[in-house]
């Protein structure tokens, strides 16, 4: 007991000292923390699936919710029924519109094949605790004899003493309005309503089966273990497959206007009852449809008690959300504003919670002389894991990637600074403690595991993938840094919630604590990440320059001949043929990033002598970009490897594009360094990178433009464009340019590009409603990946942060 006094007083002892010298106001951690996990609790975080919802960090069985749709008037209905998102349904648009995971949203989905045009609200009590959607529907032609056929799904495993979820009334066949009370350890009890609001239930021909009455609400219940819940589309099409072969058996022919009637959904086998349920709406279109569904939790003060309450909620919601995006982002063109707010969205409403085990291959050796393609083929199942993420594309990629986050979160941060940090925390805490290890691609658990091919699910600890969570951290620590400053800067505030969401910008103590949590484990990722990825500079030491600073020279691991995925950019030229002596330009880069945060992060905790060792390290490697990977001839950073017959051993491998780039784009060369104004007229020049849409990725130049798969050979990608946007302001406007003529093309340069990628990408969107992967450097047009709203998404900073022009 003394004991556990002395901790407490300690540990009070410990927040005033943190609060002192650091000339703050005081502030609740713990309320603070407290309101984070409240206000992030709940959210749509099954992001793979159109609509589905689980609460974070809930790992032993958590409540899951998930809803699917089909027109059932043809025989075809099941394999048009939508559930996981799917870029083969082919939809003509879905996605958030607004959204905000602290608050709610709204999706809207157009089917056409469906003949549906579904309109879904989410939004949730402020104590975070409560949530109502609200799913309206109507057909996109009205003259088409059609259904929709909605099926929700729920489940709350975890025993008979600790949790449940159960019908509240016994089975009052004929009452449309369900009603379910739960009860889960994390929360205790809870109810949920489903409460119909308008339409019309398909009653045209006449039930096969008392059971089978599409006029009616169906439920049923059963009991389905928490790792199958997410294959409820299968269940679903395992029973009604079964009931219709029950029906065809019995009689010859079946009407086609009781086709809905078949494809309701009956317990034929009397399973008894279980936690899991599913209930089913089949409204017949010649009229819209309007449904609430409601979860209160019992405890809470603010439980939503009416659909008109709920009506208000959303009202107010809409609103809201409105507000803080105008806040944070200044759009005077209305249509750019819709453009941006929707992409923006869609990006958060990719956020997901994973939890699961994922593959590990620990065995397999590489063979550094080889370069064949590496065959992970010794997984082991290793976790599980959790992980709090945004996704590339809810679509395509949903799943967590080291690659990607980073951008991703340069892009939240904006809106939402602490949401983005606590996103990367989430990350952080991935990485191995003895290892400093984390893997490239977070494939957690089954559900994440089915949409990736095989070949790719293995992750390997030899593999690394360029930090760019480090970027933003970099870029999150110079803020709070500067508010540390300046006091006066504070924007102002809505006052919604008890906290702001920039409170680790502004409260230093906040900040301190997090980041001495986080600095163990990022002292170790970088230690792996300098070792594992560390090249042969003794091969060049003596040709080159003896200012050569021989620790700060890197090369990515586990390049093939014709790729580098370790690199992010798969297919952009490498030596030929490979060596195990070359040396990647970007991969130094990428050092520069982590060793510059690194310095930052000792900053914060006034860890002198840390700062001063990775301020060294930085300068080394600055100067080693120079030393080592400028190339006088062809005037920009190339990779290099070892050439024997030469005299200079040196061989530089140029290929003008984006690696080219990246030293400047990643603000490592210093303001007044006479090579940028090389790299101002590599990117002005439209016989190589300049284009009407952004910067390609490969000079047309280069013998390699559009060959191969033309990925990274090519197309503009939105992620690197903004960098080098970002990177223009920071070399011509933030700092003093003395190169008149230099800083005049920069402007130039700044405003077309600028320009012409908010237009190719306003005009893209506006055509088909889509945001994409990469753009054809010769159309603009959309290519790789629809609906990726990852990285892309850095279009929003673009369009309401960045400035107009440079001055
Ligand atoms: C917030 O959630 C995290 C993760 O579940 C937990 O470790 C922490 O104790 C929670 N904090 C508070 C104040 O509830
Ligand atoms: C879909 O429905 C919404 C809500 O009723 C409506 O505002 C929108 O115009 C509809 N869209 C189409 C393409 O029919
Ligand atoms: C680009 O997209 C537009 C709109 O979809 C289309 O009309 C045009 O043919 C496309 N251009 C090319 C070259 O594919």
């Amino acid at each position: 007991m003394l004991i556990r006094l002395l901790n407490v007083a300690l540990s009070i002892l410990l927040a005033y000292a943190l609060q002192e010298g650091r000339n703050s106001q005081s502030v609740d951690i713990d309320g603070y923390e407290q309101f984070t996990n409240q206000s992030l609790f709940w959210a749509p975080y099954r992001s793979n699936c159109y609509f589905g919802i689980r609460p974070r960090y809930v790992n032993d069985h958590p409540f899951m919710f998930g809803l699917m749709w089909m027109d059932s008037t043809h025989l075809e209905a099941m394999n048009k029924l939508r559930h996981l998102v799917d870029q083969n349904d082919k939809l003509d648009k879905y996605g958030w519109e607004v959204y905000d995971p602290r608050i709610g949203g709204k999706q809207t989905i157009l089917d056409l094949d469906n003949n549906v045009n579904l309109t879904i609200y989410y939004f949730k009590s402020r104590d975070g605790a409560n949530w109502g959607a609200r799913i309206r529907g109507e057909p996109i032609d009205s003259q088409k004899l059609s259904t929709t056929s909605l099926v929700l799904y729920m489940n709350q495993n975890g025993g008979r003493e600790n949790s449940h979820l159960v019908r509240s009334e016994p089975d009052s066949y004929g009452s449309e309005n369900i009603k379910l009370r739960g009860l889960a350890p994390e929360m205790g009890e809870y109810d949920i309503s489903i409460n119909d609001l308008s339409g019309l239930y398909y009653s045209k021909g006449a039930p096969l089966h008392p059971d089978l009455d599409s006029s009616k609400t169906a439920h049923m219940s059963l009991t389905v273990p928490d790792d199958q819940v997410w294959i409820a589309r299968d269940i679903l099409q395992t029973l009604v497959g079964e009931s219709i072969q029950t029906i065809t058996s019995s009689s010859n022919k079946i009407d086609p206007v009781s086709f809905p009637s078949v494809f309701t959904i009956r317990n034929m086998h009397d399973f008894p009852p279980g936690n899991f349920h599913f209930i089913q709406k089949t409204f017949d279109l010649d009229k819209p449809f309007e449904f609430d569904i409601i979860f209160n939790n019992k405890a809470s003060k603010q439980q939503i008690k009416s659909s008109s309450e709920f009506s208000a909620m959303i009202e107010w919601g809409l609103n809201e959300i409105n507000n803080r995006f105008d806040n944070k982002f200044h759009i005077q063109h209305p249509e750019h504003k819709k453009f941006a707010q929707e992409t923006l969205s869609n990006l958060m409403g990719g956020i997901g919670y994973f939890y699961g085990t994922q593959l590990v291959d620990r065995t397999t050796e590489f063979d550094d002389e080889q370069f064949e393609k590496i065959e992970l083929s010794h997984p082991e199942e290793e976790g599980p894991l959790q992980l709090f993420s945004c996704v590339p594309s809810r679509a395509f990629f949903p799943r967590g990637f080291y690659w990607d986050e980073g951008f991703h979160l340069l892009q939240v941060m904006e809106y939402d600074f602490d949401l983005a940090f606590e996103i990367m925390q989430s990350w952080f805490e991935l990485i191995e403690e003895d290892s400093g290890w984390v893997a490239r691609e977070l494939i957690l658990g089954n559900e994440a595991r089915s949409k990736v091919p095989e070949e790719f699910r293995v992750q390997n600890p030899n593999i690394a993938n360029p930090p760019t969570l480090l970027l933003a951290f970099s870029e999150m620590l110079s803020r709070a840094l500067a508010e540390q400053d300046d006091h006066n800067s504070q924007g102002e505030e809505l006052n919604t919630f008890p906290f702001s969401t920039e409170e680790l910008e502004r409260q230093p103590d906040l900040l301190i604590v997090r980041a001495k949590k986080i600095f163990p484990k990022l002292l170790k990722h970088y230690d792996w990440f300098t070792n594992s990825q560390r090249g042969m500079v003794e091969e060049y030491v003596d040709y080159v320059d003896e200012k050569v600073h021989p620790m700060e020279a890197f090369r990515w691991i586990g390049r093939t001949f014709t790729h580098c995925l370790p690199s992010g950019m798969d297919d952009y030229p490498r030596a030929q043929p490979p060596d195990v002596a070359e040396l990647h330009v970007d991969t130094l880069a990428w050092v520069g990033v982590m060793t510059r945060s690194m310095r930052k992060i000792a900053a914060v905790l006034s860890l002198k002598e840390e700062e001063e060792k990775f301020a060294a390290i930085e300068k080394n490697v600055i100067e080693n970009l120079d030393i080592l990977h400028w190339n006088p001839d062809d005037n920009c950073y190339c990779d290099i490897t070892i050439d024997d017959e030469s005299e200079d051993v040196r061989e530089f491998v140029c290929h003008q594009g984006y690696i080219s780039l990246l030293p400047f784009a990643l603000k490592l060369m210093t303001p007044d360094s006479p090579k940028l104004k090389y790299l101002v007229d590599l990117m002005s020049d439209s016989d190589k990178l300049f284009t009407g849409f952004g910067l390609a990725s490969l000079s047309k130049q280069d013998e390699y433009f559009e060959t191969g798969e033309v990925y990274w050979r090519g197309p503009v990608w939105i992620n690197i464009n903004y960098l080098c946007l970002d990177a223009l302001v920071y070399y011509f406007q933030e700092n003093e340019c003395t190169d008149m003529e230099t800083l005049g093309k920069a402007r130039s340069l700044y405003s077309s590009l600028r320009e012409n990628i908010i237009s190719n990408m306003y005009r893209v969107w506006a055509h088909d409603g889509f945001v994409y992967e990469n753009y054809n450097h010769r159309t603009g047009n959309g290519t790789g990946v629809r609906h990726f709203t990852g990285w892309s998404a850095l279009v929003v900073n673009i369009i309401g942060r960045l400035p107009e022009q440079l001055y």
